[in-house]
């Protein structure tokens, strides 16, 4: 019996061959759409210029290639920047040399109002799924069956990663790239050819060589990914310039794909790995393989996954399943699955699709970072701001090899929007080290007497009034909710704002409950003897608290501006608000009679505040509402006389130096275990000397100092050639800057 069904030709020993296609396409060079593209070059453009030209963009694809989709450069940055600028002064000196695919040309097209639609020549078919060894090997066995073979039969396949990132199409004519599109509905799309054009390593022209034939027509199928390292980047810089990071790499992607303006996309470190084919002219791959149409597709300068594999049988495809899934985390972009493709086109032909999805390809699914559970209670917690949050209880639920109990609702209107009720089975998501989070739910097994959830009409935990901003409730009793109060001294005392250890959220309780404070203040008036008179305190324990106060006495502004818990205000916005300032007077200035007016507005020490709060928002992103957060904050006479009372208790704020330090610019990540001193300390040494800190690697990063059992940060950054020093080191940096 013949045992194995599919390509001719021993698989281990044939290097690919383009030479083999079957069919031949008309060379391109004599084609109307090259002649169009290519060759519409005025009378008055002189030959030489013509000849240059040419040249150039030749060999800018050509280094494109090499870095792109080879990542083996052969030219310095510097050396492809003057290659690019002489192709532009050329082009603006002789506009004729213009052609739209030339590489000057990415950046080309103005925003546009709304995307026009491109009906695919083939539909884009969707993938069935399976789950596990067994649907797989079902998946086999069917196709057997369809085809007629016998069970033991061998049906080789292609495996390769399915990537998380965006469908698209690119359409070339005669190696032109054209025209391109999302998947849309499968069906149409929408036509984002603009935006596609600024993916550096989508080829605007494909390569030509003597062993391949350029089709007249090409379209290709591809995912358009962010790798992961570029993804923290982007989300650094973001997070830098004050901005919302994204959700995940697929978000941004997406997000960037469908930007109105080209500009925008160019910015974004989009990638692509094309998978597959839609409509071709000029050539055909009958008698050949999917393995083979991939080489192909990289020959023409495409960039393809390097991960493809071929494979003998369905155990073999398992095998590589498995192998992906446990180095899932080692690609550098996100991957959700595998796809097992029959690899003979001819048998693929035959298969044909059913119900959308092709018969002969099938996406092989990890262990899903999603799982529907059952939600079954909706607790409130209040925060230091008073903000109640909804918390969904869990029946717990293994999600990517960890019990999750709990997940966030972020705010009411989360609730409202996906109808989150009691007894119903929800989708969560679990991404990262991100909090657990409800994506949506399972209408269809709701029970049948659920109720909508009701907004609290209270606080749930000192009963006081609630009121509404946007999507959240606040309770209003800022200074008498146990909860806030509670939550705002803990929030002064944590790590990244005062950092006085030793006492905890339960201390503070405890010190409230006994009247021994009322608010930050009177934490800089404890005595030991009171606190070790106390249930579960010691003197050992009373004594480090009293030191831990003592030594929180001289605080960067910053650190104390954060600390004060002003609605709105982190990390970030404390430090500009503390470098633009330099100092608390012109908040405590701030005052005003026992009401707060229309009229206070007018008051030129509150103009001076807003205004450079405003220029601080313009800048960086602050925003209005963080403007008047801070400045209600200070006018309200309670917290100005707490201040006050810090002050006259000896905490006395130190002002930044100024910015141009001698780490102005520079961008610092910590990895590993630091053993001499903190974190903290050393993210505080860094931005003390004008310096950044960022918590993932990238591109933008200078300096890593890695501390003891450095791993992927550290392999990340030698390979993207960024200094790395270690704890050492770094001290004796920071010391030699402290001497200038
Ligand atoms: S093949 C008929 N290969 O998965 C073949 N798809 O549900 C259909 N995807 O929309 C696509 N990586 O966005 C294929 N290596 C890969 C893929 C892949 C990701 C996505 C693609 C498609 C969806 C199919």
């Amino acid at each position: 019996m013949e045992k194995s069904v599919g390509r001719s030709g021993r698989r281990d020993e044939k290097p690919l061959e383009i030479r083999e296609l079957p069919y031949r396409a008309t060379p391109c060079l004599h084609s109307p759409l090259t002649q169009l593209y290519g060759k519409n070059y005025s009378m008055e453009t002189p030959p030489k210029a013509i000849s240059e030209a040419e040249e150039l963009r030749v060999a800018i694809e050509s280094h494109n290639r090499l870095y792109y989709q080879l990542d083996a450069p052969e030219v310095t940055d510097a050396e492809y920047d003057r290659l690019m600028r002489r192709l532009e002064k050329l082009e603006a000196e002789y506009p004729g040399l213009v052609t739209p695919d030339s590489p000057t040309q990415r950046v080309g097209a103005a925003p546009i109002e709304e995307f026009g639609t491109i009906t695919h020549t083939i539909p884009m078919l969707s993938l069935k799924n399976v789950r596990n060894r067994e649907e797989a090997v079902e998946f086999d066995a069917q196709i057997k069956r369809f085809l007629k073979l016998a069970p033991d039969a061998d049906i080789e396949y292609a495996v390769e990663p399915k990537m998380d990132g965006l469908a698209v199409e690119l359409i070339y004519v005669d190696g032109k790239f054209t025209k391109g599109s999302t998947r849309g509905d499968g069906i149409t799309g929408e036509d984002i050819t603009a935006n596609l054009r600024t993916v550096r390593s989508i080829p605007l022209t494909l390569a030509k060589s003597d062993d391949v034939v350029l089709p007249r027509l090409l379209e290709v199928r591809g995912e358009v990914f962010i790798p992961l390292d570029r993804f923290n980047e982007l989300n650094n810089e973001r997070e830098l310039a004050g901005e919302e990071p994204f959700a995940n790499p697929r978000n941004a992607a997406a997000g960037s794909l469908r930007q109105k303006d080209p500009a925008v996309t160019a910015k974004r470190p989009l990638d692509i790995f094309c998978y597959g084919l839609g409509a071709t002219e000029g050539i055909t791959f009958r008698g050949q393989t999917h393995t083979y149409t991939i080489g192909y597709l990289k020959k023409l300068g495409l960039k393809t996954n390097p991960e493809t594999k071929q494979v003998r049988n369905i155990i073999e495809a398992l095998n590589v399943c498995t192998r992906l899934e446990e180095e899932r985390e080692s690609f550098g972009y996100e991957i959700d699955g595998a796809v097992v493709k029959v690899d003979t086109i001819s048998l693929q032909e035959d298969l044909g699709e059913i119900a959308r999805s092709p018969r002969w390809a099938v996406a092989y699914k990890f262990k899903p970072k999603e799982e529907a559970t059952l939600l079954e209670a909706i607790t409130l917690s209040v925060g230091r701001t008073g903000a109640i949050t909804p918390v969904a209880e869990l029946a717990p639920v293994e999600i990517g090899g960890v019990t999750v109990r709990h997940a966030s609702l972020h705010n009411f209107d989360e609730i409202k929007r996906l109808d989150i009720r009691i007894g119903d089975t929800v989708v969560v998501q679990r991404a990262g080290d991100v909090i657990p989070k409800i994506i949506r739910v399972e209408k269809e097994k709701r029970p049948k007497e659920t109720q909508k959830f009701a907004l609290p009409t209270e606080c749930p935990v000192c009963k006081g009034e609630v009121t509404r901003e946007k999507a959240i409730l606040y309770c209003s009793s800022t200074l008498t909710c146990p909860a806030q109060v509670t939550g705002s001294i803990a929030h002064f005392v944590s790590k990244r704002a005062m950092n006085i250890d030793g006492i905890g959220e339960k201390q503070i309780a405890q010190l409230l409950e006994s009247d021994i404070i009322k608010d930050i203040s009177d934490l800089y008036s404890l005595k030991e003897g009171i606190l070790a008179g106390l249930d579960r305190w010691g003197e050992l324990s009373a004594k480090n608290a009293v030191k831990a106060v003592e030594g929180s006495k001289a605080p960067e502004l910053a650190r104390l501006i954060y600390a004060l818990g002003i609605r709105g205000v982190g990390e970030t916005g404390a430090r500009l608000i503390a470098e633009e300032f330099r100092g608390l007077e012109a908040f405590m200035a701030l005052q005003h009679g026992s009401k707060w007016e229309e009229k206070d507005e007018e008051r030129p020490e509150v103009q001076y505040v807003i205004k450079i709060l405003a220029a601080l928002s313009d800048i960086h992103g602050i925003g209005e509402e963080i403007a008047n957060s801070v400045v209600d904050f200070f006018s309200e006479a309670h917290n100005r006389s707490v201040i006050e009372r810090l002050l006259g208790l000896g905490v006395d704020p130190k002002v930044p130096k100024e910015a141009e330090g001698s780490l102005a610019g520079k961008v610092y990540l910590f990895t590993g275990t630091l053993t001499g001193i903190s974190r903290d300390r050393a993210r505080e040494m860094v931005e003390r000397a004008g310096g950044r800190t960022v918590t993932s690697m990238s591109k933008t990063v200078d300096v890593l100092v890695a501390g003891a059992k450095a791993g992927g940060k550290l392999a990340k950054a030698e390979k993207l050639g960024i200094r790395v020093i270690d704890e050492e080191q770094f001290i004796i940096e920071m010391g030699e800057m402290n001497e200038k």
